[in-house]
């Protein structure tokens, strides 16, 4: 499989293009419109087909690439059944696959950092947005966030995956651009050390973290795919 971690450094978010070979249809995950002309010249380097663009939720802190790559490559915009969005072509419900070339994704459901929280696994890899980064997890305290739904995402949904899967978050944390579930198992500090939902529940709300900067413009544009010109 052709896999790159991309990045853009102001929101510290973390882009991946996933692409089949034989084939050359790919997939990118959580796009960020600033970096749209990176990701469409690479795609051309490598000669690939962009089939799907996925979000793994409704982000808060960049407007998305979606709707500029759908508009350069015709790809199908697709994200969580649970999304409250206009303007996407696929929704997905837990569980659904989705197909590019010899490859599969599975969309996973993870409710707790945004109802619209999805993961998704591929082989050894699984894309966690901002379910669980390392050594974080994803915040509570607005867009639907709950810290139990989110405690029983991670241990149901990603902490029931083997060890030694890859995680890939969609953010930068600690300078540390992946990390494994068995790492994350023992040595997340919010929930790592086996901590119960009511350790986890007090951790998150203790965090007292400041509001995203872009909050006011990426929230109103992720609700439209990032289609800023409505
Ligand atoms: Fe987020």
């Amino acid at each position: 499989m052709i896999f790159y971690q991309l990045f853009e450094k102001e929101s510290s978010t973390f882009t991946y293009l996933l692409a089949d070979e034989a084939s050359r249809h790919a997939v990118i995950i959580d796009p960020v419109l600033e970096m749209v002309d990176r990701d469409l010249k690479l795609i051309n380097d490598l000669n690939l087909e962009l089939t799907h663009v996925l979000e793994t939720h409704v982000h808060a802190d960049h407007v998305t690439g979606a709707h500029k790559l759908r508009k350069a490559t015709g790809a199908i915009i697709t994200l969580s059944a649970m999304a409250d969005v206009d303007g996407a072509d696929k929704f997905l419900e837990d569980g659904d696959i989705i197909r590019f070339g010899l490859y599969q994704l599975k969309g996973i459901s993870t409710p707790g950092h945004t109802d619209s929280c999805m993961c998704y696994l591929i082989g050894n890899k699984v894309f966690t947005g901002d379910t669980i980064l390392a050594r974080a997890t994803g915040r509570t305290d607005f867009q639907q966030g709950d810290p139990r739904k989110l405690y029983h995402s991670i241990q149901k949904k990603i902490f029931s995956l083997p060890e030694d899967t890859e995680i890939y978050p969609a953010h930068e944390y600690n300078g540390i651009p992946k990390t494994t579930v068995g790492i994350e198992k023992v040595h997340n500090p919010r929930i790592g050390g086996n901590k119960t939902e009511a350790e986890f529940i007090k951790i998150m709300s203790e965090l007292k973290l400041s509001q995203p900067k872009k909050i006011e413009i990426a929230l109103p544009a992720n609700k439209k795919c990032g289609d800023t010109h409505v």
